[in-house]
């Protein structure tokens, strides 16, 4: 049996004192706003690979592609021997890299969402026996500790999660990622970029109704975690791309006048018809971005690939 290890980074109920801040906060400001890290239970989680399928959603095709075509190129780079994975999901990409990084002693999985975790981690040793993985439950913008896995280090972040991120976090999460490397470490960034605005809003608002139910599975978590009253039904789904900011928004509108009791909380929070939370941004970006928001955190981008349609980016960049 290979060595499997999860180790919970966060006190058992640093989550929940996290979400009843970030609700607290999120929901007694104008306009109401939610961090999306609350997406992602054990449902989000699978509504979230659900979207990767859909025909409208192309970034993890788009990125999937890029690695199939560069992953040997990205392993000649850096000669990994750990490949940490920040917000790895289902860690489905990933096996493209798995597959290169011939040296690889240890595969480092980072997520707050231990099923994503479990479940990637199950799927990857049945394929992989050898493999070594050590799982790690922890969110990636509070700063991380590594185990102590053999270098050269290669830290992954994938499918655009960046741009989740506003970008005052992103600055500060890049600037802690710089203090993970060593020299001969390298930091391989996925970007989503900037394109057509009919393709990106059908991306977040697709047919199907996936993506609703993705932004809308935050109300569940509500409800369940701190006994919010709330009925996903009585919320729109929306999904905006602000040209200024060059990011989608998703939002949550309330379809009347409502309020919502938050008895963990000892709140309620009254939403008028029509008023919009936010949920989500998912920042595009452009190449002289990414080069000047890496450059600012101390590290230099060294290669810049995109798919054949010039949809998505990944990025690999060291140390300055
Ligand atoms: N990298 C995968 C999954 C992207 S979905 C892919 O490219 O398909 C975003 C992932 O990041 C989810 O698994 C979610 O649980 C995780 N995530 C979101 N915010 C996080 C945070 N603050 N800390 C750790 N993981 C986070
Ligand atoms: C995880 N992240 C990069 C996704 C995105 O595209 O911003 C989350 C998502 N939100 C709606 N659809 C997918």
């Amino acid at each position: 049996m290979s060595p499997f290890l999860l180790t919970r980074t966060l006190p058992e109920d640093a989550t929940d004192a996290a979400l009843r801040g970030d609700v607290l906060n999120g929901l007694t400001r104008t306009p109401k706003t939610l961090p999306p890290k609350w997406f992602y239970d054990a449902r989000g989680s699978e509504l979230f690979e659900e979207i990767t399928r859909l025909p409208e959603y192309y970034p993890t095709r788009a990125e999937r592609e890029i690695l199939i075509d560069r992953s040997a190129e990205i392993a000649a780079a850096t000669k990994a021997r750990t490949l940490v994975e920040l917000g790895s999901g289902s860690s489905e990409k990933t096996r493209h890299l798995l597959d290169e990084l011939n040296d690889l002693h240890s595969y480092v999985p980072v997520d707050v969402s231990e099923s994503a975790l479990r479940g990637a981690a199950e799927a990857l040793l049945e394929e992989r026996p050898g493999l070594d993985v050590h799982a790690l439950i922890a969110d990636f913008t509070r700063g991380l500790a590594l185990p102590g896995t053999p270098g050269p280090r290669l830290v992954a972040f994938l499918g655009g999660t960046i741009g989740n991120l506003l970008p005052a976090e992103r600055a500060a999460f890049l600037s802690s990622v710089r203090s993970l490397l060593d020299p001969g470490d390298a930091l391989l960034l996925g970007t989503d970029l900037v394109k057509d605005e009919d393709v990106l809003v059908r991306a977040y608002d697709d047919a199907s109704g996936v993506t609703a139910a993705f932004n809308k599975n935050v109300l569940n978590v509500l409800a369940r975690e701190l006994g919010a009253d709330v009925d996903p039904a009585d919320f729109d789904h929306v999904a905006r791309w602000d040209p200024q900011k060059e990011w989608i928004e998703m939002r949550l509108r309330a379809r009347h006048a409502l309020s919502v009791k938050i008895p963990e909380l000892d709140l309620v929070v009254a939403f008028e018809e029509g008023e919009e939370m936010r949920t989500e941004v998912s920042a595009k970006f452009r190449q002289e971005g990414v080069r000047t928001e890496l450059a600012a955190a101390g590290m230099e981008l060294t290669n810049w690939w995109t798919d054949r349609e010039g949809r998505f980016a990944l990025s690999l960049a060291t140390a300055r």
